[in-house]
């Protein structure tokens, strides 16, 4: 199978699987564990930021920011299509107390502009209006594309929103691709956020696992509330050791993804049927429209299945994401094969 539903589907290296055999471990929920150690404290480094906590998840960094960063009954302002909004099951509600005010992104980028993000802020308000507590980015943002949000962009929203003491977090769990494109390291596209989650397992190729970044103080609290979630996982240096040859190597061969994407958007392009704004195909997730050919996205990803690739479709949309376990005939194949279904 091609298999083009996610990043997530990547399957550890045998570099990995060999490192996980002969990782050293401990006890991580003593601290003891020295290559998980080892993982946060080079994470750290990489990022620039005081400290940094590996977590089992990508949505679970995201809930620890929010839930470290509100109080009960505050609101969070993100864009309308974000990850914490739209596929965390509503646990900002549960775990933080807090509601969600998404705000359209009018350029459709999924990249908020201050003003966007200030016409969704209470602040100063009447008693009766929920208060902004935190502002959350996605960079890159999944469901606008992976579109890449540049470290200026970043740095002007963390200002403005430092100015009226609001914290920002940024969900970068595709981070190392925002970098690939920008050529910018991550440590700048997230300088003035309070606090970042990057993923380890989605194009990196890890098995498992996240890191939460932030100040001392901030990853102290995240430690007691990870064990608090469930989070403590004991001897982990085992998924830390592939963690670390993701963070590592994973980021070198990201721009192949990159321009396996693009060769896919093109291949796209060229079909009656389809449309898609070749702009928006930054990194390494491809969205075309397929309202034109008359046939639903379920039955077009039914067919392709058929012929061995796996997508996902959702209304008249198909998402494609490439990644490590994609080479460039897979790209070829799956051209070829929506040629056949959709042409
Ligand atoms: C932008 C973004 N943030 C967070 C997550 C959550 O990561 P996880 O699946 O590890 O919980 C995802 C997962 O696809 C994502 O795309």
């Amino acid at each position: 199978m091609i298999d083009l539903r996610s990043d997530t589907v990547t399957k550890p290296t045998a570099e990995m699987r060999s490192a996980m055999a002969a990782a050293e471990v401990g006890d991580d929920v003593f601290g003891e564990d020295p290559t998980v150690n080892r993982l946060q404290d080079r994470a750290a480094e990489v990022f620039e930021k005081e400290a940094a906590l590996f977590v089992p998840t990508g949505s679970m960094g995201n809930e620890i920011a929010v839930k470290l960063h509100t109080e009960p009954g505050q609101e969070i302002v993100i864009e309308d299509r974000g990850h914490i909004f739209n596929y965390e099951l509503g646990a900002a509600a549960v775990i933080s107390g807090v509601t969600i005010r998404p705000v359209r992104s009018e350029n459709r980028t999924g990249h908020l502009t201050w003003n966007e993000i200030e016409s969704g802020l209470h602040i100063g308000q009447p008693y009766y209006v929920a208060p902004t507590g935190l502002i959350c980015l996605e960079n890159t943002h999944n469901f606008a594309g992976g579109s890449v949000m540049t470290a200026e962009h970043c740095a002007e929203i963390c200002k403005r929103a430092h100015d009226l003491d609001l914290p920002v977090h940024m969900d970068g769990a595709r981070i190392f691709n925002a970098s690939v494109t920008s050529k910018t390291p991550v440590a700048d596209l997230t300088w003035h956020c309070d606090s970042v989650m990057f993923t380890l397992s989605k194009g990196l190729g890890a098995p498992a696992g996240s890191i939460l970044l932030g100040t001392k103080v901030f990853i102290e609290k995240a430690r007691v509330l990870r064990k608090r979630l469930g989070g403590g996982m004991r001897q982990i240096g085992v998924l830390a050791a592939a963690g670390l040859i993701a963070l590592e190597e994973g980021p070198k061969r990201l721009l192949e993804d990159h321009e396996n994407a693009r060769r896919l958007g093109y291949g796209a392009a060229n079909l009656s049927g389809v449309s898609i704004n070749l702009d928006t195909v930054a990194t390494n997730i491809v969205i075309f429209d397929i309202a034109r050919t008359r046939k639903d996205s379920g039955e077009i990803c039914s067919e392709l299945k058929e012929r061995g690739i796996l997508a996902i479709g959702f209304g008249n949309s198909i998402r494609m994401v490439t990644h490590c376990d994609v080479s460039k005939p897979d790209i070829d194949k799956t051209i070829e094969a929506l040629t056949q279904i959709i042409d």
